[in-house]
């Protein structure tokens, strides 16, 4: 086509499918292989100021050095001690502003002076009130899914992977922890870090604060502000446990030590899992070790998301689903089949219900998410419909091959990051070819790229479950009092699966009942409290209305805080609620949680 050049160029140009689309950068331009960070923790004008000294390769020598930043101050641009020059690009309100690096001939490295602005995505800095202790203050990253630009100039696609190593400068009686292995003090009693494992940036985390650690097992710990520490190393003692089941499933843990730090209760998520350290919200410390699925969780990411990853965020269900498949494996190796397949049980019905609500685009485990927050893609499709594919294929295919299918993929792609379409090739290779029958009966394509659940996905069950679901109906058609249901010996998971079967309308009568009979208002069980909330609200049960507000205050985990302020948006009165409660509340909530409950309350 000689006509139309420039057009036909840009046509011809990406959708690359595998481009990722929440990055500026161009790494099969120049690519940054590794991160020398230098900062100091400045908690009086919570800021972190200092260096970020990049290595590159470079497959086109003449092109410039593009990266990710977001409310970065810069203060200049070196290489070889020189300055270079640089461009900060327009600010988009999702991606940030690249930061357009020209680079000498030659150059492969480049230092960074920076500063980070003060609405930081990634940071919460907690005054000494925030904290257990209420005498020291605390810092702590959030890097995924997009943030650590907001912390670290960088590449922060998932798709570019960087070994790390970091000097941190705290005011004194504080400790700083990474995911990274900590080497001995600076001479200036500077914390120091590397990890030499190649990480997308994602990874990349750093808490300040006062922190103690705890011991558990020859490779496992626990840290924690002081008060939380005993409680914290109870309550994952089977840390160590879980890590042997898991590498006899999926061969060698590869990081070293694994660690867990207890964040404080702002902390937006359940668990994140840092390299070498998970980081962990208290909401999970139920004093009975009933939500250690979490941490089975965040340990599972050790093979599938830290060792094998994601691409773009588009292949999140590659980390999710793969993940949460894995869990249930360690939860079965650890605390029996009962309890794997009471767990599979409550992820398919939370699954089930959130599809109901959902648009067909979003029900895809292959989501489009261009133009839209990577958080958009945070639902149960990629953590249960993943799950549940490859519990389809186990299901297919017998347990011992898609047990050995998938060690062999975690071998083949370890520290790196894919595509769902190269797992799909893989899977095509190693698991399908050969015998047509099976591999139409995995009907792979149908599960990667249609929305819903196929005909043929798995149904878990559980005996325990189905007893209380004949509970249920029960109380609901009054057949029976909430007083004489025998629930004395229920499980937290059982409690969830109760208030799950109750209708959308139940009314505050039955929720009066249950209350009486059961205390549930007064339940110390993050999940359980979260679940009975749930029915409160719309309801309008206003002897839990303290509860709720202690609730929404008191802890700052978005997959909480999210379905809480949004039934109470849905009326008038709740609205005024909502808006009340949250004008005290956001100033303790991290970025991503504030973010996540403007859009829904309002600022
Ligand atoms: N990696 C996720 C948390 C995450 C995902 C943070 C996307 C930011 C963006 C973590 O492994 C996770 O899935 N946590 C869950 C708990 C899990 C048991 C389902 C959570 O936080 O609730
Ligand atoms: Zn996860």
């Amino acid at each position: 086509m000689p006509w139309l050049p420039a057009m036909t160029l840009l046509l011809a140009a990406p959708p690359a499918a595998d481009r990722d689309a929440h990055s500026f950068a161009a790494p099969a331009a120049v690519r940054v292989t590794h991160i020398a960070l230098a900062l100091d923790v400045d908690f009086d004008r919570k800021q972190l100021r200092g260096t970020a000294t990049l290595s590159v390769v470079r497959p086109d020598p003449a092109a410039p050095l593009t990266l990710d930043s977001r409310g970065l101050t810069i203060t200049a641009v070196t290489a070889g001690g020189a300055a270079v020059p640089y461009t900060l690009g327009k600010a988009d309100p999702l991606l940030g502003q690249a930061l357009t690096v020209t680079l000498p001939a030659k150059a492969d490295r480049v230092t960074v002076a920076y500063a980070t602005g003060p609405e930081a995505s990634a940071l919460q800095w907690l005054t000494p009130a925030q904290t257990a202790g209420k005498k020291l203050p605390l810092l702590f990253t959030q890097s995924q899914a997009i943030d650590a630009r907001s912390w670290v100039p960088c590449q922060d696609s998932p798709g570019v992977r960087v070994t790390y190593e970091a000097v941190v400068r705290t005011p004194p009686g504080l400790v700083a922890v990474m995911s990274a292995e900590a080497l001995p003090p600076g001479p200036g009693g500077e914390f120091r870090f590397k990890l030499g494992q190649p990480v997308p940036s994602y990874l990349m985390a750093l808490a300040v604060g006062d922190l103690r650690f705890r011991k558990l097992g020859p490779r496992t710990g626990v840290y924690a502000e002081p008060s939380v520490l005993a409680k914290a190393a109870a309550e994952f003692a089977d840390v160590e446990e879980m890590m042997a089941a898991a590498e006899k499933l999926y061969g060698p843990y590869r990081w070293g030590r694994y660690d867990v730090l207890v964040m404080p209760p702002s902390f937006p998520f359940g668990g994140m899992e840092n390299p070498r350290l998970t980081f962990a919200s208290p909401t999970v410390l139920a004093g009975d070790k009933s939500l250690v699925a979490l941490l089975a969780h965040e340990l599972a990411h050790s093979w599938s998301g830290n060792l094998v990853s994601n691409a773009t965020w588009r292949d999140f269900w590659l980390n999710e689903g793969f993940t949460v498949y894995l869990e249930r494996r360690i939860m079965e190796a650890v605390y029996g089949k009962a309890r794997a397949d009471i767990e599979a049980v409550l992820g398919k019905r939370g699954l089930e219900k959130e599809l109901a609500t959902m648009p067909k685009a979003d029900q895809v485990l292959h989501i489009d998410l261009t133009g839209r927050p990577p958080v958009d893609g945070l639902t149960d499709v990629p953590y249960e419909k993943g799950a549940l594919f490859l519990t389809h294929l186990e299901a297919v295919y017998g347990r011992p091959k898609l047990d050995a299918f998938l060690a062999g993929y975690f071998k083949q792609f370890q520290f790196q990051s894919i595509t769902t379409a190269t797992f799909a090739a893989y899977l095509d290779e190693h698991l399908l070819k050969g015998d047509t029958a099976l591999a139409a009966k995995a009907n792979v394509k149908e599960w990667l790229y249609a929305p819903g659940l196929p005909a043929d996905a798995p149904r878990p069950a559980a005996a325990k479950l189905v007893a209380v679901e004949e509970h249920a109906r029960a109380f609901l058609a009054g057949t029976v009092k909430a007083a004489v249901i025998p629930a004395g010996e229920w499980s937290t998971q059982e409690w969830l699966h109760f208030l799950g079967q109750m209708p959308a309308g139940v009314g505050k009568e039955k929720l009066a009942e249950l209350d009486a009979a059961f205390g549930l208002t007064k339940s110390g069980n993050s999940e359980v409290t979260f679940a009975w909330l749930m029915l409160t609200v719309p309801a309008g049960y206003a002897p839990a209305d303290a509860r709720l507000e202690a609730f929404l205050t008191e802890q700052g985990r978005r997959k909480f805080l999210k379905p809480l302020y949004e039934a109470l948006m849905k009326t008038p009165a709740g609205a005024v609620r909502a808006k009340a409660i949250y004008a005290r509340a956001r100033p303790t909530y991290h970025p991503a949680s504030a973010e996540t409950i403007d859009a829904i309350v309002g600022r």
